[in-house]
């Protein structure tokens, strides 16, 4: 005879107040391809990625979170994936240096509108990488990196420098998942989400030795870009189409916040790349 069966107890989760950096959505569309999910003949719907968008901050903003804003540009229809403009950690700026000539003047512009909101330690990067993207703060522990489709590898160590953290350097091997980002999700300081066909065999290797209780992501969740999520270490905000990954959430402890950003998956991008977060 079985009995009931016996769930581990997952840990009470804290939220923490968060304060953001996000980008109006006014001049958003796919009129350019660089990376296998932007199709510029699927049209975008400009009035639906500005509600979901609008959703999106009232979300942060209901959660106790801080959002703040940067005035969009008319030749900058990616300007809204704010992720890419900076890793900020102790209130150190590294800006980014974007690797298509597409983004490359929305570096200064986040730099700018950065020092207006009180940073003062801005740094301009020498290597090509693109912020948050590719380089996700864990806590206050270290800082897990990207490359191999974004971000030079070169970028891993002057981050290190700037940021005053440890960065580990992860390989990334499908084209679909070319941020860190999109493949993987920090929850908090000891618990990471992640899609292990996006990381080469020692990425894999690193991640399983540092995080042995991550949460994996099955390929739907990873399809829909659910990965793509910002949580403040109890809430996640998520794109609402990855069911399972909700679930497992739910499953440890967390509390899934799903949103609908599809329009902003014809991108490429969801919640996170949305989403800059100012660390002070
Ligand atoms: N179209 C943008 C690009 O390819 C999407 C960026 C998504 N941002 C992210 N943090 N993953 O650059």
């Amino acid at each position: 005879m079985t009995l009931t069966a016996v769930h581990t107890q997952s840990p009470t989760r804290t939220p923490t107040r968060r304060r953001y950096l996000v980008c109006p959505p006014r001049f958003f569309t796919v009129r350019y391809s660089i990376n296998p999910w932007m199709h510029p003949e699927v049209p975008t719907d400009g009035e639906r990625a500005l509600r979901q968008w609008q959703v999106l901050v009232a979300t942060y903003r209901r959660l106790g979170h801080v959002v703040e804003e940067i005035e969009p540009h008319p030749d900058l229809p990616d300007m809204v994936f704010a992720a890419n403009a900076a890793v900020i950690f102790g209130g150190r700026v590294y800006g980014a240096r974007f690797r298509f000539p597409q983004r490359v003047p929305e570096a200064a512009l986040y730099r700018e509108r950065l020092r207006e909101l009180g940073f003062t330690d801005v740094t301009e990067p020498h290597f090509v990488n693109e912020g948050e993207g590719d380089f996700l703060v864990v806590g206050s522990r270290f800082v897990l990196a990207g490359y191999g489709m974004r971000t030079d590898p070169r970028a891993h160590a002057e981050a290190e420098a700037v940021l005053g953290l440890p960065v580990i350097s992860l390989e990334l091997v499908d084209p679909r998942y070319y941020h860190l980002d999109t493949a993987l999700a920090v929850l908090d300081e000891t618990t990471i989400a992640y899609y292990p066909p996006a990381f080469s065999s020692a990425g894999r290797r690193i991640l399983a030795e540092l995080f042995p209780d991550a949460l994996v992501v099955d390929d739907a969740d990873a399809a829909v870009l659910g990965l793509n999520a910002v949580s403040d270490g109890y809430h996640v905000v998520l794109p609402v189409q990855a069911h399972h990954f909700a679930a497992q959430l739910a499953d440890r402890g967390f509390q899934p916040v799903p949103v609908d950003v599809s329009e902003f998956r014809k991108a490429g991008g969801g919640p996170k790349c949305a989403t800059l977060e100012l660390r002070v």
